[in-house]
């Protein structure tokens, strides 16, 4: 103890970070990243690049602003916009496939930087770090693909083509597994700031992050960004926990698959949604959900109300119903909370959700708390700098 406190002293201010913080908890359970191998931080762009895609178990400590914006260059290409353009405040889309319909203007020359449509591949046995609030990643974003094992804790991802849908997404999981993204920042992105699928992206705990929307591009013409977390993965186990989401106008989260044959689960707990102009969450088929213990405050549309309508199931309510749930899962749920000029929230106490998260595995399902402390836990706690 003596020899910690001394070591924090002669560091002053400068963070010492050697590695994660915390155990991955939820459906990420036993995600161990780099495990104990020796925390290190690149030098510069290219040598983050070969580590996070190399075949060797890294702790990749992120120790200041990795700025990949320029490094590939800019491209040209073809789209269309549709209600607002980039200066008018909104956002363009690249290439013709969404370009149909009488309320979109085709555009010919739309440049953008090739780094942000050209995501960073991660591979398994990775734990990649933020040191204090330097860990940047800035103009490109991360891709987990054909990997398992990999933690992302205390990384603000930031700045990819931001005018532009198809600019690139922040984080991408697919065929993929054991997957924990805990106290991370996402803002400006072009496309998803989470996505999955159409493959499965396994087991994935999302918690603790803070979603800013706040943007000067919106394809909602409102200064707020629409395309937050799309999961739509074919083997999705998600625990969404503790994240402060705000300012977003839609897919906040959107999850479901056609795929018949998929038994997904969404385990949303204690998570605070603020200030949307827009819907949270936005549910399709497939894919069982247990909705907990979450706060809306000022959210325009808590829930779409095609959510309900899918082949699947909810468990969501706002009062009453929660001890329905001790004997499928073992305790009661929690309530859920709609405050401050919110639009309304169907309440759905459906337990065949419960029966699907309880056969995900009973030691996949984490405690939830009443929503009194959620808003100031929430923003406490969601983000950088935090851990
Ligand atoms: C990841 O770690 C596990 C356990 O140590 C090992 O079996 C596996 O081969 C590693 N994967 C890669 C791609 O290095
Ligand atoms: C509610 O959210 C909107 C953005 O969606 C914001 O402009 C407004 O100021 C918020 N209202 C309050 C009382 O915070």
């Amino acid at each position: 103890m003596r020899l910690f406190i001394f070591a924090c002293i002669a560091l002053g201010h400068r963070a010492i970070a050697t590695g994660v913080s915390g155990e991955a908890f939820g459906m990420a359970t036993g995600t161990t990243g780099g495990g104990s191998a020796t925390a290190a931080a690149p030098s510069d762009t290219a040598e983050l690049e070969s580590w996070l895609s190399d075949d060797v178990a890294r702790v990749i400590l992120i120790d200041k602003a990795f700025d990949f914006t320029d490094s590939l260059g800019t491209t040209t290409g073809s789209g269309c916009y549709q209600d607002c353009d980039v200066a008018q405040g909104g956002q363009d889309y690249i290439g013709t496939l969404s370009c149909s319909g009488s309320t979109m203007t085709a555009l010919s020359d739309i440049e953008y930087y090739a780094a942000g449509a050209s995501p960073l591949l991660v591979g398994s046995n990775k734990s990649i770090v933020g040191v204090g609030t330097e860990g940047v990643i800035k103009g490109r974003g991360l891709r987990v693909y054909g990997a398992t094992n990999v933690i992302i804790q205390n990384v603000f991802v930031t700045d990819i083509n931001p005018e532009h849908v198809w600019g690139g997404d922040a984080i991408t999981i697919q065929e993929a597994d054991k997957v924990w993204i805990d106290h991370c920042k996402f803002s400006l992105i072009g496309r998803q700031m989470i996505v999955t699928g159409y493959d499965a992206a396994g087991h994935v705990t999302i918690s603790n992050n803070e979603f800013d929307g706040n943007t000067d591009w919106s394809a909602t013409c409102n200064r707020q960004h629409y395309w937050t977390l799309l999961l739509l993965g074919a083997k999705d186990y998600c625990t969404f926990y503790g994240n402060y989401l705000h300012d977003l106008s839609g897919r906040a989260p959107h999850y479901g698959t056609t795929d018949n044959d998929a038994t997904n689960v969404f385990h949303a707990v204690n998570n605070y949604f603020e200030n949307m102009a827009g819907h949270a969450f936005d549910i399709g088929p497939n894919t069982w959900s247990l909705i907990e213990g979450n706060v809306f405050s000022n959210v325009t549309t808590p829930m779409t109300a095609d959510s309900t309508e899918q082949d699947s199931a909810i468990f969501n309510v706002l009062s009453g119903s929660t001890s329905e749930c001790a004997s499928v899962i073992g305790r009661d749920c929690v309530e859920n909370e709609v405050i401050d000029n919110s639009g309304s929230l169907t309440g759905v106490s459906d337990t065949t959700a419960l029966t699907y998260l309880a056969e995900a595995g009973t030691e996949y399902i984490m405690s939830a708390s009443s929503t009194s402390d959620v808003a100031s836990s929430a923003k406490a706690n969601a983000g950088i700098g935090k851990v």
